[in-house]
């Protein structure tokens, strides 16, 4: 039976910048992140005899094509998962697209993952519970496992070598906290090196990994006590630490891993302006160059007016806390 899903993205306010274990893809430690309404992606999976698209090789199609060999090998991987946890034998047909404004340039593996966990488990005749849905996205993309959940989610590294406890948890529902989250596109440079690659490379060529790691304990302790304060001071200026000494460490790679482009700096620069003039509004920044901002609802026409101006932003979203994974229809 086909089962549709179709998950928001989710931002990180806590960065995962580092892997425990590369194979079964377990954060080196915790993270924590908001999931939003929409800028997901829709997923429909069905297995069934006539739905290969060649001998052993699952039919997958991104945005009405054929996806490229990477993207559809590694979801291929992900459905083998999904086939073996099952007992099942029969080939996938994957149909998924962005619900991302098409040329944001930024693609969403966190959606993407969470859409297939839920969307695929279940055309597999799985009822797998949301921490065990968590698992199985992770192994996907870490990032994926906290777009099961809606509003504030944390998710733990665990320290259990099969990867059990490395899954997310919910802290507050999306309609606990009236706060936004924008998104200042900007004119992507240079193709970036992907997350996986990156933190690879970051965790054996870093000298300040150690200390990255080392830090992530901390701001998880700060930023849980500011959502449940709903203290949003608190909760940006430790999003903003966060992001920082992520690239700070991926910086110091060799050779190193710049994400950040001049938009970048200058949609910073505005941001740290509108704080000047009173607006509490605190940036973060993914393995890309957009800056996602954090502000009050009540604020947000003046923080997008003032990023939606700055010279290189091309585009400025504006999103909202929105629900975990759910299924869209089962036909
Ligand atoms: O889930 P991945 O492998 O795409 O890695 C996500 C990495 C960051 O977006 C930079 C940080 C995060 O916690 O989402």
């Amino acid at each position: 039976m086909p089962s549709s899903a179709a998950p928001g993205t989710n931002i990180a306010l806590v960065k995962y910048w580092g892997k425990r274990d590369p194979v079964l893809n377990l954060p080196a430690a915790g993270s924590l992140s908001l999931t939003l309404a929409d800028f997901g992606c829709e997923t429909t999976v069905r297995f069934a005899p006539d739905a290969a698209a060649a001998e052993g090789c699952d039919r997958v199609l991104f945005g009405g094509e054929p996806a490229d060999s990477h993207f559809a090998g590694r979801v291929q991987r992900f459905l083998d998962r999904v086939r073996d946890r099952a007992g099942i034998n029969l080939p996938a047909e994957v149909v998924t697209r962005n619900t991302v404004p098409t040329a944001a340039g930024l693609a969403s593996s966190a959606a993407g993952f969470a859409a297939l966990a839920l969307a695929a488990s279940r055309a597999a005749g799985l009822r797998l519970l949301p921490t065990e849905l968590s698992a199985l996205a992770r192994q996907g993309s870490g990032s994926a496992a906290r777009s099961i959940f809606g509003g504030f989610v944390e998710m733990s590294a665990g320290t259990r070598a099969d990867g059990s406890d490395a899954v997310a948890r919910q802290l507050a529902d999306e309609s606990a906290w009236d706060v936004r989250l924008g998104v200042a596109i900007t004119a992507a440079g240079e193709k970036a090196i992907g997350s996986t690659a990156a933190m690879d490379a970051t965790a054996r060529t870093s000298p300040y990994y150690p200390a990255w790691l080392a830090s992530v304990p901390g701001d998880l302790d700060e930023a849980r006590a500011a959502i449940r304060d709903r203290d949003l001071v608190r909760l940006g200026t430790v999003a903003e630490r966060s992001a920082t000494r992520m690239h700070a460490c991926a910086l110091a790679a060799d050779p190193h891993i710049l994400y950040w482009n001049p938009a970048t700096l200058a949609a910073i620069a505005t941001v740290k302006e509108l704080r000047r003039g009173g607006t509490a509004v605190y940036f973060t920044v993914d393995a890309g160059p957009h800056v996602k901002v954090l502000c009050a609802a009540a604020d947000v026409l003046r923080v997008e007016a003032a990023l939606a101006a700055t010279p290189g932003v091309v585009r400025f979203l504006v999103l909202a806390p929105g629900p975990g994974a759910h299924l869209k229809n089962e036909v």
